[in-house]
């Protein structure tokens, strides 16, 4: 696609224009590269009763991948999610990193009192915008990973429509995060009732004024066409299994009964490729954007709404957070300098402390060769002193030896 672009940008470029030719065109490709080098971070969110097939779909959704790595499959859970759980897996596809990020939350609806049972979940997504505003308003600010929930998908209980708690709970979420409402288990029912059942789910979606994700169209003709036939699918009818089965002599993620085998990934079966490419194929930028410029923007706003309003620490103005923090970041200099300061001054006392003992080391060593080499002098004027007076005896012995023979000699003369 890259060098087709590139292509075409070249044959847009007419040799008349040539000279006029700034190369701005070129700008795609730059944020294209850039965009592929630094990859995609991608959050889902999946919400719903207790027990409606969530852990198993995100397995089917990205089968291989998770579950070979860390996403427990349901088969390979002990017991039902009691908490929020977090599973990252990072995919590859011709050279593009997508780092996915699958929450599962506790199935609701379990409880006596299930008044609070949203609450969990809101946490979450606004402990992950806070996250977000918190590294945006940090003075030294380095690449901030998005771990904001980009999509949630909302399961629906098959049945006969929208229960008041699914309503409620709906409400909550709908103006923090994209949501996608699924119906769970569509196996479970007639093709004609579950198309009744989709129905009844919108109308009430509608009329309840909840806002759900709207898939935006895209500049392509033929492909909206294609994703008009899609998006009339909405609310995804979805069956999850993390099983291979044998269905038509083909081997199928499915799920075996004893009339025949739901097969996960036919569209005549099930929405689940539908929502899988729609939400990834398709949207994934969009509902980033969504995320970003709406959720996100709302919840800064109101953050930001709250300064001055409140002098509670909890609603901080991030001026004032950033003033705070460039004054932790000076005193932290500051400290960081004494440190060093006094790692300096100890290190130079080290020093003279080590030179004072090689200066003593060394004037001990000169004072004992002082003494040998005295020692040794005075051994050698001793030596010298017996020498002299050998040599004078020896000098005085030869002289009366010459004597004699001087007067021997003349008395022979003489005689
Ligand atoms: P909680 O952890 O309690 O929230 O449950 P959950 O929503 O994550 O459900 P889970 O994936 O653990 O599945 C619960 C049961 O439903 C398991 O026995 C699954 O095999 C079964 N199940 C999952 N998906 C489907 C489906 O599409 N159709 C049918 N008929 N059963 C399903």
């Amino acid at each position: 696609e890259k060098e087709k672009f590139r292509e075409k940008e070249l044959e847009s470029v007419s040799s008349k224009d040539m000279e006029d030719y700034i190369g701005f065109a070129n700008l795609p490709n730059q944020v294209y590269r850039k965009a592929v080098k630094r990859g995609f971070d991608f959050t889902i969110l999946v919400v719903g009763e207790s027990g409606l097939g969530k852990s198993t779909l995100i397995n089917s959704l990205f089968f291989t991948d998770i579950y070979s790595n860390e996403y427990p499959g349901p088969s390979q859970r002990i017991k039902k999610t009691v908490q929020v759980e977090t599973s990252k897996v990072i995919l590859r596809e011709n050279g593009v990193n997508l780092t996915l990020t699958i929450v599962d939350t506790p199935g609701f609806g379990d409880a006596v009192d299930n008044s609070v049972c949203w609450q969990p979940v809101l946490n979450y997504v606004e402990s992950k915008y806070e996250d977000y505003l918190h590294a945006e308003s940090r003075v030294h600010r380095t690449t901030i990973v998005d771990t904001r929930v980009h999509c949630c998908l909302y399961f629906i209980s098959p049945g006969h429509g929208l229960k008041p708690l699914d309503l409620e709970f709906m409400k909550k979420l709908h103006d923090k995060v994209n949501l996608i409402p699924l119906v769970a288990k569509a196996d479970t029912m007639t093709p004609e009732e579950c198309n009744q059942f989709k129905k009844t789910v919108l109308n009430e979606i509608t009329q309840s004024k909840i806002r759900i994700y709207e898939f935006p169209d895209c500049d392509d003709e033929e492909e909206n066409k294609h994703q008009k036939r899609i998006k009339e699918r909405i609310p995804f009818a979805v069956v999850g299994s993390n099983v291979i089965v044998e269905a038509n002599g083909k081997r199928v993620r499915g799920r075996k009964y004893p009339w025949g085998v739901v097969e996960v990934e036919n569209m005549e079966h099930c929405d689940f490729v539908a929502l899988r490419n729609i939400m990834i194929r398709t949207h994934l930028q969009d509902l980033k954007d969504v995320t970003n410029n709406i959720h996100y923007e709302n919840y800064r706003c109101l953050k930001l709404g709250a300064v001055g309003k409140s002098g509670t620490t909890a609603n901080k103005n991030p001026l004032a957070h950033m003033e705070e923090e460039r004054k932790d970041h000076e005193n932290k200099m500051k400290r960081m300098e004494r440190e060093m300061e006094q790692v300096f001054d100890m290190k130079v006392k080290e020093k003279l402390n080590k030179l004072r003992e090689s200066e003593s080391e060394l004037n001990r060593r000169s004072e004992q060769m002082r003494k040998t080499l005295d020692q040794q002098k005075r051994e050698l004027y001793q030596k010298w002193k017996e020498f002299e007076k050998e040599r004078t005896t020896f000098e005085v012995t030869n002289q009366d030896m010459d004597d004699t023979h001087r007067r021997l000699t003349l008395t022979l003369d003489m005689s």
